[in-house]
């Protein structure tokens, strides 16, 4: 099964997984990733949520016209039950938006998971008006974990069949910086934070385990008992840390 199969399935069978997460998470500031982007975004004007999931983000933002696209259906009716409008159902890799539309773009934790990633970046240009603003959040990678929790997450790889957790474009930070000066958009912003996933109980664990993109379809399960060993280890532990890492661009004239 391909990636985009892969994450298909994933998606439609576990719709809403990373809104779970995130929203039991926060920063030492107590602010969850969505709401850590949201404060990053202009709040007027017209928002494309590109891989909006099951639309956790801007759902209060009256002064924000936002179109949410995804191409999960099974993410979009989940996002359709919350009450979320400007639903889209299209493909990240051609975007069914008119040239120059959007203000603002933010691709939450989607843009290392969609190849060719630069095919994404030259549709996100083009639906972009002059001066609009694009934020991209990213996995921010092991380096911002500590001993404990690097431990637990490789053994979380291990048990999905991996060395470690890794993303069909790595975290590409360097190429994404490359493919959006190719298209006009200058980069503004670098920012890390680092939330504290908390699991209270058995099943927030399990979810943090299932929401790591593990092959866990049927077939491909990995072994119960060492799966159930994690999720104890979490547990005891009662936190894990997801280290985010935001990308800000601002489309310009040529050449960047
Ligand atoms: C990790 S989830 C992030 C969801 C949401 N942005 C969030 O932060 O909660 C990745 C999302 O990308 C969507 N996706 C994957 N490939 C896509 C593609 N080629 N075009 C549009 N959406 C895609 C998936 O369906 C899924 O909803």
């Amino acid at each position: 099964m391909n990636w985009q199969s892969f994450l298909d399935t994933f998606h439609n069978r576990r719709s809403g997984i990373t809104e779970e997460i995130f929203i039991r998470s926060s920063d030492q500031d107590g602010l969850n990733p969505y709401q850590w982007v949201e404060k990053a975004t202009p709040k007027r004007g017209d928002h494309l949520d590109l891989c909006c999931g099951s639309a956790p983000l801007f759902i209060d933002s009256a002064e924000l016209s936002v179109v949410r696209l995804d191409r999960s259906t099974g993410e979009l009716s989940r996002a359709h039950d919350r009450g979320a409008d400007g639903l889209v159902n299209g493909d990240a890799l051609s975007l069914p938006l008119k040239s120059g539309a959007f203000s603002s773009v933010t691709i939450s934790m989607a843009l290392m998971l969609i190849q060719p990633m630069h095919q994404v970046i030259g549709e996100v240009a083009r639906i972009m008006r002059q001066d609009g603003y694009l934020n991209i959040v990213l996995p921010g990678g092991g380096p911002f974990l500590g001993f404990h929790d690097l431990r637990i997450y490789r053994k979380i790889a291990k048990y999905g069949g991996e060395n470690t957790l890794s993303f069909p474009n790595g975290r590409g930070v360097r190429t994404i910086r490359d493919e959006a000066a190719k298209v006009g958009l200058a980069e503004s912003m670098d920012d890390r934070h680092t939330f504290q996933f908390i699991a209270k109980s058995k099943l927030d664990a399990e979810l943090f385990v299932d929401s790591l993109y593990l092959r866990e379809l049927p077939d491909l399960e990995g072994d119960r008992k060492v799966k159930d060993k994690i999720i104890d280890e979490i547990l005891k532990k009662g936190t894990m840390k997801i280290p985010l890492r935001m990308l800000g661009f601002r489309k310009v004239s040529f050449p960047v």
